[in-house]
């Protein structure tokens, strides 16, 4: 048997473990507020970078070559530019009225991305 006071010493050593990290966490304000309308800094988006990333992490898993839903393949530049140069690409993930909202059965992407995308398209759809 573990003496009382030994668990005790356990139970606020854990406590205190778990406050101080619950205080950190709190203090963080990026972690409440990440990247903001304010801080979304869209001067240098490169679609190597900036784009692909966004395309890989929300939209790749439904179109690819083997899922290809709605008919629509996202891989790779040349793919990608076809939905930025006729418009889908911004009108689906903006939601905007007339355009399948995307990506599909899921919350919209956070609005630092979709600022990205569009930066990245209004810059001339740039393969960078
Ligand atoms: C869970 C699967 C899924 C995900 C994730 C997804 N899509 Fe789709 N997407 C679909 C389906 C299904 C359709 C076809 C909808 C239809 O035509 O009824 C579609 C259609 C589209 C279209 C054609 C829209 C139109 O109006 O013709 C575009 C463009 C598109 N998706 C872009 C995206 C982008 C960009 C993302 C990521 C931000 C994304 N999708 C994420 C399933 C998905």
């Amino acid at each position: 048997m573990v003496p009382r006071i030994i668990k005790l010493f356990i139970l606020s050593l854990t406590a205190g473990i778990y406050f101080s990290l619950a205080s950190c966490y709190y203090d963080n304000g990026d972690t409440i507020y990440p990247k903001g309308p304010n801080d979304c800094d869209t001067s240098s988006i490169t679609f190597s970078a900036d784009i692909l990333p966004i395309i890989q992490d929300n939209c790749i898993s439904c179109h690819n070559h083997v899922s290809f839903l709605g008919s629509v393949n996202l891989e790779g530049y040349n793919n990608v530019a076809v939905y930025a140069n006729n418009g889908l690409l911004v009108g689906s993930i903006r939601h905007y009225a007339g355009f399948r909202p995307m990506p599909d059965g899921q919350p919209m992407l956070d609005e630092c991305s979709i600022e990205s995308v569009e930066a990245w398209v209004r810059n001339g759809v740039l393969n960078n």
